[in-house]
């Protein structure tokens, strides 16, 4: 065997050895697993981008929306019975320090019977979450987040119509009433402060997002139709 037969050997041998690697080729070889990692990361990346400039196309604040939308509206009915449950809070925790004006007809029952009609006056506000905006989220698909609500609401009915029927009993300022009003304000104070967090962090902006421009209107004329609070400083 001379040179050339050498040489013409190796070269058969390397053609040989790429034809073997072309018929053994797997999906791996098609696309390495890094250019999969780096792939799936871009994408990642740019769905995350998306969300992001979608997200801060939603108005986060009842100022960011024009003072006559109906989600300014309710967000700045919020603050007003958020100052409701502090109110509360504080009337529970001072009856629980001393008892004295809680009894029928005292000063600090007085307050409680004008507390428990404020709260049961955000009736209008519940309505017109329920009749207005809901069924507008629930035609474009958004069902879960207001039947979650309108449970919430319910339960909240019933506590606030206990707190009525309980101060506006003659039922002495004794143990049992000062528990029963702890009770019951623990309730109204943590359900509704949690539910009016969710609102305005979650439900709203979900609304605005997915509630055509459309259907706004019609929600306006829901809204006039069922009137506003009676304490509304709107
Ligand atoms: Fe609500
Ligand atoms: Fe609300």
């Amino acid at each position: 065997m001379n040179l050339d037969d050498i040489r013409y050997r190796v070269r058969g041998l390397a053609r040989k050895d790429q034809l073997q690697k072309q018929l053994h080729k797997t999906d791996d070889d098609l696309l390495p697993w890094s250019d999969w990692l780096f792939v799936v990361s871009w994408l990642a990346y740019a769905s995350a981008g998306v969300a992001v400039y979608y997200a801060a196309q939603v108005p986060r604040a009842a100022n960011d929306l024009p003072p006559s939308h109906p989600v300014r509206v309710f967000m700045e009915e919020h603050v007003q019975i958020l100052g409701f449950l502090d109110e509360l809070e504080k009337a529970a925790q001072g009856a629980q320090k001393s008892a004295a004006g809680y009894e029928p007809g005292g000063p600090a029952r007085g307050n409680l019977v004008t507390l428990a009609a404020k709260l049961l006056g955000a009736e209008p506000h519940h309505q017109r979450e329920e009749q207005a905006l809901f069924p507008r989220m629930e035609d474009a698909g958004v069902e879960g987040p207001p039947h979650v609500m309108r449970m919430e609401h319910d339960i909240l009915r019933k506590a606030k119509h206990a707190l009525e029927d309980l101060v506006k009993s003659g039922q002495a300022a004794d143990a049992a009433f000062v528990e029963r009003l702890g009770e019951i304000a623990d309730t109204i104070v943590g359900t509704l402060r949690a539910h009016i967090h969710k609102e305005d962090n979650i439900l709203y902006p979900m609304a605005l997002q997915a509630v055509p421009p459309g259907e706004w209107a019609g929600i306006i004329a829901d809204c006039e139709r069922i009137g506003p609070c009676e304490w509304s400083k709107r």
